[in-house]
């Protein structure tokens, strides 16, 4: 992300002697998703990050496709998801394709004694439920609900729940996840149009490196296999650090909607972006006020992409029947709408409580058993009265 962000000890010049109170050098670190071509941070460690001492046989957690093309209007009950004690058993996936792996979590628990990083995918995990801390050597990121936390690939990190009733839609996505291009200034500060500015990005805070020898296993999932690593150190040394690549949180109660006279179409509502993908928030807001609006919104045929909603709270215009953590989803293909009689209900309507994460993906997503398992087979037929 762009914005520049300092925490801990740093030296004062990049690539120079930084030494330890015993003499030694700190152990200097660049990391950064895309090579020495963009954002990139430097850490200094107190160990080298790269002592591994011992590998464990690789487990393979590919998902599972039962559905690899379909053309067919789709809804899946996200809540009917079993619960999992531990973090990364407790993430199902459910739909993807070679931009995205979209998943559902209800975890009990976090990570525990492990750490986990994500070797091939930005992770943005967005909190429906629970509260809790991500731990990173970035430093630590409180969240709640309606958090999204972004976590650039290759980031270790350690996620503990306050307590065991905790719901949360994942995207991994296979590029960098980023501001909107449309909402950047050409050098990158958030325009004064964008519905979020950097005050209400939240970066790592209390930076408490730990200096301890043992032995600590990483989990790193690449490709679809899990591969653990023991390291003979402890990963969060990190004594201080700087750049513009690194985790932080944005709370999609802090996105300011975009209304107008009329309604409004979808990308007013556009939060992240990545290859291929984008993620937007539907917020509490006031409806179209010229005095012939529409508030709901209009039929629409989205041809060149994958329409997925997830719906969090709220009371919802276009829909009858919505329940928290459903997901529905409209393939490119076919056009969709408000179901019958939606749009006159809508007429005099001064506002909306709907809370929604929305992701459109341009490439058609394939359908996991996990989905089969929650899906709503009647919705096909919810547009005839
Ligand atoms: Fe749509």
């Amino acid at each position: 992300m762009p914005h520049y962000v300092s925490l801990g000890t740093i030296p004062h010049k990049r690539h120079t002697q930084f030494r330890k109170p015993d003499g030694q050098l700190y152990a200097e670190e660049l990391f950064s998703t895309e090579g020495f071509s963009s954002d990139s941070s430097l850490l200094y460690h107190i160990y080298p990050p790269t002592r591994i001492f011992k590998t464990d046989a690789p487990v393979d957690v590919t998902p599972k496709i039962s559905e690899e093309k379909m053309l067919k209007h789709r809804c899946f009950l996200g809540f009917n998801i079993k619960p999992e004690t531990d973090y990364l058993d407790s993430r199902k996936a459910i739909l993807l394709n070679s931009d995205v792996i979209l998943s559902l979590a209800a975890p009990a628990k976090g990570t525990g004694n492990y750490f986990f990083k994500n070797a091939d995918s930005d992770e943005v995990i967005f909190i429906h439920e629970g509260e809790g801390v991500l731990h990173t050597p970035y430093g630590e990121l409180p969240f709640g609900y309606g958090d999204y936390i972004v976590i650039p690939r290759g980031c270790v990190y350690q996620i503990n729940f306050k307590t065991e009733k905790n719901r949360l839609l994942v995207v991994e996505a296979h590029s960098p996840v980023r501001y909107p291009k449309k909402y950047l200034s050409p050098y990158g500060q958030l325009l004064e149009s964008s519905p979020y500015c950097e005050r209400d990005i939240r970066v790592p805070q209390n930076l408490n490196p730990i200096n301890q020898e043992g032995d600590f296993l990483v989990k790193a999932k690449k490709k679809g296999m899990l591969y653990g690593f023991h390291y003979k150190n402890h990963p969060f040394d990190v004594v201080g650090w700087d750049g513009c690549c690194y985790p932080f949180a944005f709370s999609i109660h802090d996105f300011e909607p975009i209304t107008g006279r009329i309604h409004q179409p979808p990308p007013v509502h556009l939060t992240f972006e990545g290859r291929n993908f984008v993620i937007c928030s539907f917020v509490p807001r006031k409806y179209d006020y010229h005095p012939l609006s529409i508030p709901a919104p209009y039929n629409h045929s989205n041809i060149d992409s994958d329409e997925l909603l997830y719906y969090v709270d709220g009371q919802f215009m276009s829909r009858k029947h919505v329940e928290r953590g459903m997901i529905t989803l409209h393939p490119g293909g076919i056009p969709h709408g408000p179901q019958p009689g939606a749009a006159e209900k809508s007429i005099g309507k001064t506002e909306t409580e709907e809370l929604a994460v929305m992701i459109d993906t341009f490439h058609p997503l394939e359908l996991t058993n996990y989905a089969l398992e929650i899906e709503d087979p009647n919705y096909i037929n919810s547009w005839v009265e």
